[in-house]
């Protein structure tokens, strides 16, 4: 009787650490970060009436331009699915951009991705500096918010069609992010 009361609680608590056990496990296993990448464009046009990408200020006597420090612009592109600039719409690319070396050569981004679609509701956080003379730029992404919470990552930017004429780009944008699962 004496033995039996005292080796119940003790089968009793390894039940529970056993429970316990896999209670951390998988919780353990739900926060990992996974990683996730996406593709989409960036349909930026920086001409005429509906212009996309527009300079708001600049130092006074100085070109406003991407190679002209001080220049600041705002943007708002409509982000598609593939370069094709009418296939789906899911999101716009929107914030500032500074010309912001003395050399011309950089460009500081900080932008939202505000998602619609298969993404509604949710925004990722862009910011760094853009390499404007390279082939591929990096920004990083800082933060999210939505499905997009507590993300971390970074983001290539390649411009894959250039019109001279109108200023019109596709920019492919490819992100790479960590994602915590909670
Ligand atoms: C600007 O957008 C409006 C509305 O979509 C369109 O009717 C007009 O043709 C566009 N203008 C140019 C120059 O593309
Ligand atoms: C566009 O590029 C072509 C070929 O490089 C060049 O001849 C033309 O002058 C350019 N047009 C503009 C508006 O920059």
């Amino acid at each position: 009787m004496a033995l039996s009361s005292f080796s119940r609680p003790s089968k009793l608590m390894s039940v529970l650490s056993t429970l316990l056990l896999a209670m951390l496990m998988s919780l353990a296993k739900a926060q990992s970060p996974r990683e996730t990448t996406i593709v989409f464009y960036l349909q930026d046009l920086a001409s005429g009436p509906n212009a996309t990408v527009v300079p708001i200020t600049g130092i006074q006597g100085k070109p406003q331009s991407f190679t002209s420090f001080g220049t600041i612009f705002a943007i708002d592109d409509p982000i598609t699915e593939t370069p094709d600039k009418r296939s789906t719409q899911v999101g716009r690319a929107q914030g500032i951009l500074v010309a912001s070396s003395l050399s011309g050569s950089n460009v500081h981004v900080s932008m939202s991705l505000a998602f619609t679609n298969r993404y509604d509701g949710s925004s990722l956080e862009l910011q760094g500096t853009s390499r404007q003379f390279e082939r591929v730029k990096e920004v990083s992404v800082v933060s999210g918010t939505a499905s997009f919470r507590y993300a971390r990552g970074y983001a290539t930017l390649e411009t894959v069609f250039y019109d001279n004429k109108t200023s019109y780009s596709v920019v492919r944008c490819a992100i790479r992010l960590l994602l915590n699962s909670t």
